[in-house]
């Protein structure tokens, strides 16, 4: 059995890790392909270096472009990888252009395709990340599905439940992995000057948001109205994608402290200490969760409902008022949830499922 791991982005590289650290330590004939859709040292590297990640074997330096572009020469990459080296089969994980165009390349040339956090529907097609997640389970072969309620949809889509594995999200594996180091290894705070519950942390970067100056503008300013009414630092470790609309759109936050990405470490360290997290990413949404830290979600819907129903999040859009609302209800919540996404078992379950090869 040969498996090519295919990814291209920040969370793919950091929710791949148990899956990575798993087929290492079962010693499975396996090998990385990087598709280079992020190449910046601190939305690339820095994870393989910190989760001591071994080196792609191929990395098709794609970089940014537009989404047909980006997409078309994946496709192009991955299939000319996959020809040479025959893979049984190929995993890709989430919902970007690199995860598209991996697993049409591999559906094409038969090689079957397993596509880790599976299920996941955000009802909204105006999204990239909507149409590639769609299409990807679609064109799958094994689909690890992180919840009961993601396996239900991929049924009500017609899924064989054959195909379907319910494994929990390998965000809990990481998260579980990494959350000592990053207390014990951690320095964070002190280099911010901030304090452990007396600060709110940011993330924007998801297009719908970053592209659109009437959004982000409006997000911005609801950012500034909660750091004023509740006297604390604002820590935005800001996209590049976003940082390079925020200047064109000339926008100058003022009560927000942006800082450059950070590692993995180092942002577990924020997430876990933080007061609140308000942001747009899907992972971050799941990591706020599991660290029973409240959340508000900067969008107008969320592929990960689970969160929702169990009280860890809640949606505010992008007003002001709203922000400012939705922060001070979640503040007012107990934070006694339980984790929606598993016993941090996921990376084992699903090297397990496809050594046996065993989808129906
Ligand atoms: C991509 C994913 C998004 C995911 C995010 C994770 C798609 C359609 N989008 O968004 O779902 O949430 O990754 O972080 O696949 N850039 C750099 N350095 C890099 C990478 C990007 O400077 O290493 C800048 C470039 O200006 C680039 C822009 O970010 O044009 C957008 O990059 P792209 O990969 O297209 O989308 P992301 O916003 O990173
Ligand atoms: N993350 C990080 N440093 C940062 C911001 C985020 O390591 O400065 C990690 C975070 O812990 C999570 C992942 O990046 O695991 C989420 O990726 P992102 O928000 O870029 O993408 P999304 O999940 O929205 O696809």
């Amino acid at each position: 059995m040969k498996i090519a791991v295919i990814l291209g982005t920040r969370p793919e590289i950091i929710k791949m890790s148990p899956i990575i650290k798993e087929l290492e330590g079962r010693q499975v004939d396996y090998f990385i392909l990087h598709t280079g859709q992020h190449y910046s040292y601190n939305l690339d590297r820095v994870f393989f270096e910190q989760l001591k990640l071994p080196q792609a074997k191929y990395n098709l330096d794609a970089s940014s472009d537009s989404h047909a572009k980006q997409t078309a020469k994946i496709l192009i990459g991955v299939e000319k990888v996959l020809q040479e080296e025959s893979p049984d089969i190929i995993l890709v994980e989430g919902d970007t252009d690199s995860v598209l165009a991996g697993a049409l390349a591999a559906t094409k040339l038969h090689i079957e395709v397993g596509h880790v956090e599976a299920g996941l529907r955000s009802y909204d097609r105006q999204m990239p990340e909507e149409i590639n997640r769609i299409l990807t389970d679609h064109c799958s072969d094994y689909l690890f599905a992180p919840s009961e309620k993601t396996r239900k949809t991929l049924l009500s889509e017609g899924i064989p439940e054959g195909k379907i594995f319910v494994t929990g999200n390998t965000i809990v594996d990481a998260i579980y992995q990494n959350l000592e180091i990053s207390k014990e290894s951690g320095n964070s705070l002190t280099a911010l000057g901030i304090k452990p519950k007396e600060y709110f942390l940011v993330t924007i970067h998801r297009q719908e948001n970053a592209d659109n100056r009437a959004r982000f503008t409006s997000i911005l300013d609801g950012l500034n109205t909660v750091a004023t009414e509740f006297h604390l630092p604002v820590i935005y470790p800001i996209h590049p994608h976003s940082r390079k609309r925020m200047s064109e759109f000339n926008l100058k936050p003022r009560k927000v402290t942006l800082i450059e990405p950070v590692d993995f470490l180092s942002f577990l360290e924020l997430e876990s200490t933080a007061r609140l997290i308000l942001t747009d990413s899907g992972g971050v949404q799941e990591e706020a969760c599991v660290l029973g830290v409240p959340c508000v979600t900067l969008r107008d819907n969320t592929e990960r409902p689970e969160t929702i129903e169990i009280g860890s999040n809640i949606l505010a859009g992008t007003s002001p008022s709203r922000i400012l609302e939705c922060v001070q209800m979640m503040l007012s919540r107990q934070n006694t949830w339980v984790n929606p996404f598993g016993d941090g078992k996921a990376g084992e379950r699903i090297v397990g499922i496809i050594m046996e090869g065993k989808h129906g």
